[in-house]
This record gives C-alpha cells, structure tokens and sequence, in this order.
C-alpha cells in the first residue's frame, strides 16, 4: 500500500516543487517505487523532470474532468538507472480549468484519492506537489494524502501564514480526510548563518509542536541549475550538499 505525501504550503517558491522532485528522486534511487503527481496548473515538475508540459495529450486534468484513468496519464521520469521506478502523473495549463469545473461537482475534494487507489499497489510512495494556494486542487491533495509535508523557508516566514495552514489541515481533517498526519517541515533555501533562520526553526517546534525534518536544505545555485535541463539534483550534483540533505531526508521517511 503506497504511502501518499503531500507537498503543500500556500505561499510561492518555497521550494515544493524542488522538493518534490528531488525527494522522490532520492526515493526512488533507495529501490522505493515512487509516483509523483503535478497539481499546480504551472506543471512546473512536469517541465523540471525533463516533460513539456505544452505537449502533453493527457494529463492530470483528464482525471479531473473526463475521469481517465490514473494508469492512462502516468509517464515514466528518465533516470540514470533503468532499475528505478519513477512515475508522474503529469499537469499543465489545462489544470487551471479542473479547478472551475471541479467546483460545480458533489465530492470534489475525492477525486484525485479516488483515482490513485487503483494505483495503491504499485508504488511505495506518492508524493503530490501543491500548487501555492489552498483551493481545489490543494484539498484534493490532502485528502488523498496519509501525510503532509510543508517546505518552508525560513527567512520570511510568517507565523500567521503557518497558523492558516494548520487551521486548513485541520479543516481537511475534519471534513474530508481524518487520517492526515502532519509528518514535519522541511527547512529550504536555509541560511544557517542567520540567527533570523535559526529562531525562525526552533519556534516551529516549540510554538506550533511542528516537527523540523532533517537535515535543513541550505541554499545553492545548484538548485535553480537542474530544472531547465530536466534532471533532479541527484543527477546534475550528485555530492553537492543538496543532493545529500534530500537524499538523508529520504532516508528518515523510509524508516516511517
Ligand atoms: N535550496 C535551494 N537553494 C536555492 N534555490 C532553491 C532551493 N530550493 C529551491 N530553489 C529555487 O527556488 C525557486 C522556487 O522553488 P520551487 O519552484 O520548488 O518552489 P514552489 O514552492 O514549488 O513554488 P510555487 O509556489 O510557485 O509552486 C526555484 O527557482 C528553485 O530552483
Ligand atoms: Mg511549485
């Protein structure tokens, strides 16, 4: 039974998306079976795992409104090693049109959960990345989830943008998926040599009982390099401190 995370935090360039694809890579190059789902009508994995998005004929829209199929929409992600299984469920502009169409249907926030479960079996682990709002889309996200992860970057964070989240976890919860679990926050684009960062990630845990995966992801050029050659850091700096803390968060989620 694959372990579905969703990747979410309402605020923009957070590092979801890197956080997606890099995760999952890492995943995957540890022998777990990995599906990642676009949800962000941007496809921007889609276009950072080596996909144009424009020319796509299915995509995660067709799920939403003509209710393909999830195993007629997944494509496989090339990689360095033919052993691994890295699939995407991938999205594009079109998305931007299951949102209004989504809000018209009874049961809307289930449709994305309905379709992975044939895929259940497949894979060990789903990782679904967000789009930076908490609409349609995003609750589709949680509540096909059993886990939410939530990047933050430290230095701007606001503590209300956290409290807002935490109410729509809630939310979520109550309404639509009782089993999500928060499993933490993953640090990104962190510049330990602030004390700003550094309070910022010691009052998650003691202000909002939020646990901070580890290690934090510090900030690297290395990052913003990959996606316009369609490849995951592990494959454009394989020992690049990046690569390494994603790689050492995978393996913390493999042990549950
Ligand atoms: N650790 C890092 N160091 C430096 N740059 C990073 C790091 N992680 C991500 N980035 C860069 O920051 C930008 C935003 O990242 P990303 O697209 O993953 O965020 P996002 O939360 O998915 O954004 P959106 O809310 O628009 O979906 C990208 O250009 C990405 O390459
Ligand atoms: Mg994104």
């Amino acid at each position: 039974m694959a372990r579905s995370i969703a990747v979410a935090n309402q605020k923009g360039g957070v590092a979801k998306t890197t956080t997606v694809h890099n995760l999952g890579y890492a995943l995957a190059k540890k022998n777990a079976r990995v599906l990642l789902v676009d949800l962000d009508p941007q496809g921007c994995l889609t276009y950072s795992v080596g996909i144009d998005p424009d020319s796509l004929k299915v995509s995660v829209h067709d799920i939403f409104v003509r209710r393909a199929k999830a195993a007629d929409v997944k494509v496989a992600i090339e990689s360095d090693d033919p052993r691994m299984t890295l699939d995407i469920l991938p999205a594009n502009i079109d998305l931007a049109g299951s949102e209004v169409y989504l809000l018209t249907r009874t049961g809307r926030e289930h449709v994305l959960s309905r379709a992975l479960k044939p895929l259940a079996e497949e894979y060990d682990f789903v990782l679904i990345d967000c789009p930076p709002s908490l609409g349609v889309l995003t609750i589709n996200g949680l509540s096909a989830a059993n886990e939410v992860i939530v990047p933050m970057q430290c230095e701007t964070l606001s503590h209300r943008g956290v409290g807002q989240l935490l109410e729509i976890l809630e939310d979520v919860k109550t309404f639509a998926n009782p089993h999500l679990k928060v499993r933490g926050v993953i640090a990104t684009m962190y510049d330990g040599r602030t004390r700003h960062a550094r309070e910022m990630l010691e009052s998650l845990g003691t202000r909002y009982g939020l646990e901070v995966l580890d290690p934090p992801v510090h900030k690297s050029i290395r990052f913003a390099e990959s996606p316009s050659k369609g490849v995951s850091i592990h494959q454009h700096a394989p020992v690049s401190p990046g690569a390494r803390a994603y790689a050492a968060i995978a393996e913390q989620l493999m042990k549950g």
